[in-house]
């Protein structure tokens, strides 16, 4: 029987929960440590761990570096925030130089974004090539059973027989997201752009490529983006942000986006040309989450909606409850027709992701997506920030934008 693969995550927040969750689907592995900001945050997170039953063992480290020197620590997942990314690099290096040499660190997975800009994406993944061990990207997208499923059934039936699709679409939006770092454009590296069209662009890039065929046929040409901050830059809503998380997160005055719309054009490996358009927004409200996706072809079109869970319920006026998240994630109401979701860490994918991931690091393998992806991902994202910059198209393989940094103006 295969040993289960020891995994020890950075970060114990809200994705952590989820991965944890998730694991419940998952075989051959187990979670084992835990490093955070905090002590307390750690320690939460084992708990969790150990509550669920997917780490019995699971215990909390004081530092990313003393998690990765653990040798009952086989993998780690990256799950903290985006600002520290380069420190955690570091820290695993350091701790790696600890390990037994007969026993290296089997696997890294990392939560998008890769980094904040391209250029600190690049010496991020030097730093994770230093340590040697296979690199996964985690885009949970590309496991969600429905894009998955609809994939095949787009491609084999409709591919097939009338031809390529040569459109696709997705779309995330929600009310905002959960702590005061992501409102924080200098930590966070961008607003919702940065966030969340990381997921789409990559879904989008994904269901135009041929199953099977390898990421690089197809190729970004030309990006247009446009962003806006339209919600929580209003008097108002930048006071409710000020309340909530303290003076430090200032939108009248130190805005980020919390909308983001952008085009990319592909060229495919016969030379045709594909198109991606994708949105994202931190400023729709319904009851959940916005989670669109299409995928058309000329004598066929996929449609996939996430936020349509298969499961509705009711509450009339007369029942009133705590504020939560326990429908769906990004709730925004008690009352009324909510949706709710059986399985969220399946339904998004978390679950299929992760049996992907651990079973590549037992093989010894990189899995896919890998570091290049979240690096691809990363470049287009850059190209995005420079297009709505300067209103013009901007080439996705520009040499510049290695050391280009989003413009965030402080507003007078
Ligand atoms: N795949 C997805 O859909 C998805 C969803 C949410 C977040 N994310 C990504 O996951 C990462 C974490 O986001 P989150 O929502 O869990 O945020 P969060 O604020 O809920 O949690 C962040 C965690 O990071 C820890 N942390 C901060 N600095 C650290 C450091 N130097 N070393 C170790 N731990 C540190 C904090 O203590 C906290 O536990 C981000 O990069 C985010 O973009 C991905």
């Amino acid at each position: 029987m295969t040993p289960p693969l020891r995994i020890g995550f950075v970060g114990g927040g809200f994705i952590t929960r989820f991965h944890l969750r998730s694991l419940l689907q998952v075989r051959d592995c187990t979670v084992t440590a835990v490093a955070s900001r905090t002590r307390d945050s750690a320690e939460e997170a084992a708990a969790l761990a150990r509550e669920l039953g997917v780490g019995s063992a699971a215990r909390a480290h004081d530092s990313t570096a003393d998690l990765a020197a653990d040798p009952e620590v086989d993998a780690v997942w990256i799950c903290a925030r985006n600002d520290t990314r380069i420190e955690t690099g570091r820290a695993l290096l350091e701790g790696a130089r600890r390990r037994p040499a007969a026993a290296p660190l089997r696997g890294v997975a990392v939560e998008k974004p890769l980094a904040r800009t391209l250029g600190e994406a690049l010496e991020f993944a030097a730093l994770l090539e230093e340590l040697g061990a296979p690199v996964g990207y985690l885009e949970d997208m590309l496991f969600a059973p429905h894009l998955v499923r609809g994939k095949e059934v787009a491609w084999r039936r409709g591919a097939g027989v009338a031809g390529r699709p040569y459109l696709a679409r997705a779309a995330e939006e929600h009310a905002g997201p959960h702590s005061k770092w992501f409102w924080q454009p200098e930590v966070a590296g961008g607003g919702v752009l940065l966030d969340m069209m990381c997921h789409s662009l990559e879904a989008a890039r994904w269901l135009l490529t041929e199953p099977g065929a390898p990421r690089d046929s197809l190729e970004p040409v030309a990006v247009q983006a446009t962003t806006a901050c339209l919600k929580w830059s209003q008097p108002e809503y930048a006071a409710l942000l000020r309340e909530r998380y303290g003076p430090e997160v200032d939108w009248e005055r130190r805005p980020a986006e919390d909308f983001a719309h952008a085009v990319v054009r592909w060229r495919t490996a016969d030379g045709r040309e594909v198109v991606s358009e994708t949105t994202s927004s931190w400023c729709y409200v319904g009851a959940g989450l916005r989670h669109t996706f299409d995928l058309l072809g000329p004598e066929y079109a996929l449609s996939v909606d996430l936020a349509d869970t298969g499961a509705r319920v009711f509450f009339s006026r007369e029942v009133r409850g705590e504020a939560g998240e326990d429908l769906v994630e990004k709730q925004n109401a008690e009352q009324g027709l909510m949706p709710i979701s059986p399985d969220e860490p399946a339904h998004y994918g978390y679950s299929g992701e992760n049996r992907c991931f651990v079973r590549a690091f037992l093989e010894g393998r990189a899995p896919e997506p890998g570091l290049g992806a979240g690096l691809d991902v990363m470049r287009l994202l850059m190209a995005c920030y420079r297009s709505a910059e300067t209103g013009a198209v901007t080439d996705p393989h520009d040499a510049d934008l290695v050391g280009y940094h989003p413009t965030f103006r402080p507003r007078t």
